[in-house]
């Protein structure tokens, strides 16, 4: 029952033996995945996609607040492979992180055994692929962590609970958009949009899909909605339906219902929907916003005993403008009395008096290095290193790998040419930090930080000043894992870095985030505690600089 790492404390109830969950015999939950390549036809023409264990998307994980999560991940790809899990914390453990900072990536025909607790979390979640282009072939799914029976959840158990993954989808193969990109050409305007894989409609026949989704008159259902794409911001909607929102990111929001949703890329949102309507067939609508063109995917709900009835074939708009979709972000707010699993209850209920220490402020640009397209923040296009930072960090070789800092909290110069390098920077353990987001360009912008949750406190359009801090909200902001960023307006956040690892922080849109919008966040622990962070676990694979380097003393 007792596991290396307790504290003395708890070690001694464990050795008195009462007591029983003290550090958690908490449950495991085990997987064993193949990743295969293999073809579907969700746009009505075959295409390579990646699968897990031959699903498209993958397998759902369905655990409880602090279950220990081990995944065994077999590679059949033809190239290397790493799952990352979008918003699971990875407390002290960011060699779980998945993600090229962190890890080796797992070799063609090599397995890697994941192995995390999801740590005071609730709420929805998904995993994707991180290599490369790997996430516009699939290989994603979703993962929820349930709260556990004690706690009380802030609404009466729904009848069934429906994960729904919706995102753009390309026509083209991963390995084509790769190509692509490396040659300096953009990704180009998806083809579709899907949801749980498919478009909704038979490309040959514009028949409807079989229904996704089945629901009894008078009950109510709980859709967690994530948006995987690639490159779009996503309006969600359910014909005839309002659906109250009550979670976002992991944290149960004040539930306030809507007609429609702005899902912007990685972000999750819980809504509720009672099947209160005639009974016959409904729409779900997914379909693009701030684009010029407009891509729509539906799946068909069905009441029980509607099989008479086709859904009404005027599918709702979506609302459109920067206005609406500012305000509806406007509405979101915390419950702060809803009881739920959190990191770090203290601190969060009055992060608005906390004293910030220090300011990163972050601009996106486009431009080129060697002629070639890139993108970057504060002048600098981030370039991934053959060895991840993270194991450079362990085994004391940064200073031949990568600098920290090479950009400043505020950009350089406007006009100074881009250049390409890794784009680390260095949090000191437990600052809390305000980080401004700022989008000079003309398109909305999605960013996700991994290994955290963040106050998004303030948006505004133009350029952000020290007085926009006058907008923000400082009592009820949802604490949650990703953020847009509106065409030529700015997005504040902030939180304690109080968790030690390396924490990839980049753009969603993936041609952006492959050529050079991200960065890594370093916090390290001076003492090298185990308190602070875990020790490289034994199956850690090794690749670069440190292959066949001494392991470095374990931390204590
Ligand atoms: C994974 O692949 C191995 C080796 O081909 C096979 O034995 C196993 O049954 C597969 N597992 C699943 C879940 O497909
Ligand atoms: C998910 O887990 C919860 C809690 O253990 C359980 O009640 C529920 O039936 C599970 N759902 C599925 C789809 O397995
Ligand atoms: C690969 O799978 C084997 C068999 O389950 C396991 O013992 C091993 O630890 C895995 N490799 C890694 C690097 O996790
Ligand atoms: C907030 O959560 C509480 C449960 O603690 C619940 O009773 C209340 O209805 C929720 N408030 C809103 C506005 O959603
Ligand atoms: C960042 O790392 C550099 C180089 O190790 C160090 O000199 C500096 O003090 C660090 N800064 C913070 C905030 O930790």
């Amino acid at each position: 029952m007792c596991r290396r790492g307790v504290a003395v404390f708890a070690l001694f109830l464990c050795l008195v033996g009462r007591w029983p969950a003290v550090d958690g015999e908490d449950p495991y939950l085990y997987f064993t995945w193949n990743v295969t390549y293999g073809t579907i036809s969700p746009l009505g023409f075959p295409q390579q996609a990646i699968l897990i264990n031959g699903q498209f998307p993958g397998p759902n994980i369905n655990s409880t607040t602090n279950d220990n999560i081990v995944v065994n991940v077999y590679n059949f790809l033809d190239e290397p492979f790493l799952l990352s899990w979008n918003g699971i914390q990875q407390r002290k453990n960011s060699w779980q992180d998945g993600v090229a900072g962190t890890n080796c990536p797992i070799p063609s025909g090599g397995n890697f055994t994941y192995h995390f607790q999801v740590k005071d979390q609730i709420g929805s979640f998904f995993y994707f692929p991180s290599v490369g282009t790997q996430k516009a072939a699939g290989g994603f799914g979703g993962l929820r962590v349930n709260s556990r029976l004690l706690i009380p959840v802030p609404f009466p158990a729904p009848a069934d609970d429906f994960t729904v993954l919706i995102g753009d989808w390309q026509a083209k193969s991963h390995k084509s958009l790769t190509r692509r990109l490396d040659s300096g050409l953009a990704l180009g305007r998806p083809a579709g949009v899907l949801i749980n894989g498919h478009s909704g409609r038979d490309a040959a026949t514009g028949r409807d899909d079989p229904p996704l989704f089945a629901v009894k008159a008078g009950q109510t259902y709980r859709f967690r909605i994530c948006n995987v794409g690639t490159k779009t911001s996503l309006n969600f909607r359910i014909q005839d339906h309002s659906m109250k929102l009550v979670e976002m990111d992991g944290s149960h929001t004040m539930q306030n219902n809507y007609d429609s949703l702005d899902v912007h890329l990685g972000q999750c949102m819980s809504v509720l929907v009672a099947a209160n309507r005639p009974p016959r067939d409904y729409y779900m609508v997914a379909s693009t916003c701030f684009t010029k063109y407009l891509l729509t995917a539906t799946a068909v709900i069905r009441y029980a005993g509607s099989t008479t009835a086709p859904p009404s074939q005027e599918i709702p708009p979506a609302p459109t403008g920067w206005a609406w979709s500012f305000n509806q972000w406007r509405s979101f707010r915390w419950n702060l009395t809803a009881s739920a699993a959190r990191p770090n209850p203290q601190g969060s209920y009055h992060y608005g008096a906390i004293k910030i220490t220090r300011t990163i402020k972050l601009v996106n640009s486009a431009g080129r290095v060697d002629g070639k397209r890139r993108y970057g923040l504060n002048g600098v296009s981030h370039v991934s290193s053959p060895t991840p930072f993270k194991l450079s960090e362990y085994f004391g070789i940064t200073g031949r790998e990568f600098r920290y800092q090479i950009i400043g909290d505020e950009p350089s110069k406007p006009d100074a040419p881009m250049i390409a390098a890794p784009n680390v920077i260095n949090v000191t353990h437990r600052n809390y930090v305000e980080i401004i987001l700022e989008n000079p360009e003309p398109s909305v912008q999605a960013y996700h930080l991994n290994g955290y949750s963040f106050f998004a406190v303030g948006m505004g359009g133009g350029k952000w000043t020290p007085a926009s801090r006058k907008g923000y909200n400082l009592l009820d902001a949802v604490s949650r894992h990703a953020i847009q960023v509106f065409p030529k307006s700015w997005s504040a956040i902030m939180l304690a870095f109080d968790n030690v690892g390396m924490w990839n922080l980049r753009s969603e849109l993936l041609d952006r985030q492959y050529l050079g919008q991200q960065l890594y966040i370093s916090v390290v622990s001076p003492t090298r505690s185990i308190r602070d962070e875990y020790n490289m676990p034994p199956n850690a694979l090794l690749c670069g600089a440190v292959v066949g380097l001494p392991t470095p003393p374990p931390y204590s």
